[in-house]
């Protein structure tokens, strides 16, 4: 009897920590594949008070980030965090993020549709 309960005991906790490796496995080969524009979405949040909810900025002197290339995009980004491009605001915002939020971003305001003549003609 007790030997059984021992052996209940150790299959559940095998089965756990094995499906909590799998799970781990999934999710970290998962975003090495693809950048997420779900993900993206909720990390823009940070992004909205200057660049607008959808990446459609109400500021003039703020550019506009939806429909933008992705490519772009992290071309940017990436210049923003290595100081190549210079900007305070922005440099400031984009160094302490991993290169994966930035591709779940950049992933996400390239995947807005572009609306043509959203742009403000002084
Ligand atoms: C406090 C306001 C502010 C916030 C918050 C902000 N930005 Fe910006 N962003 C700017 C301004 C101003 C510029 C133009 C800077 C320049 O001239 O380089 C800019 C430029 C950019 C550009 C370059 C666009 C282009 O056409 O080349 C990208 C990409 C960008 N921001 C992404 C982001 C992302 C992603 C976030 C959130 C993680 C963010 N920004 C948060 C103000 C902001």
């Amino acid at each position: 009897m007790r030997k059984r309960t021992v052996l209940t005991v150790v299959a559940v906790v095998t089965a756990l920590i094995g499906g909590a490796f799998d799970l781990a496995f999934t999710a970290s080969s998962a975003r090495a594949v693809r950048p997420d524009p779900v993900a993206g979405k909720a990390e823009a949040a940070l992004c909205s008070g200057c660049h607008g909810a959808d990446g459609l900025s109400a500021a003039t002197e703020i550019p506009n980030l939806a429909g933008q290339h992705y490519q772009y995009l992290m071309q940017q980004l990436m210049a923003y965090k290595d100081g190549t491009r210079k900007n305070g605001i922005m440099n400031e915002i984009i160094r302490p993020m991993s290169l994966e939020q930035l591709q779940n971003i950049a992933a996400y305001f390239s995947s807005v549709p572009l609306t043509v003549g959203k742009g403000k003609t002084p």
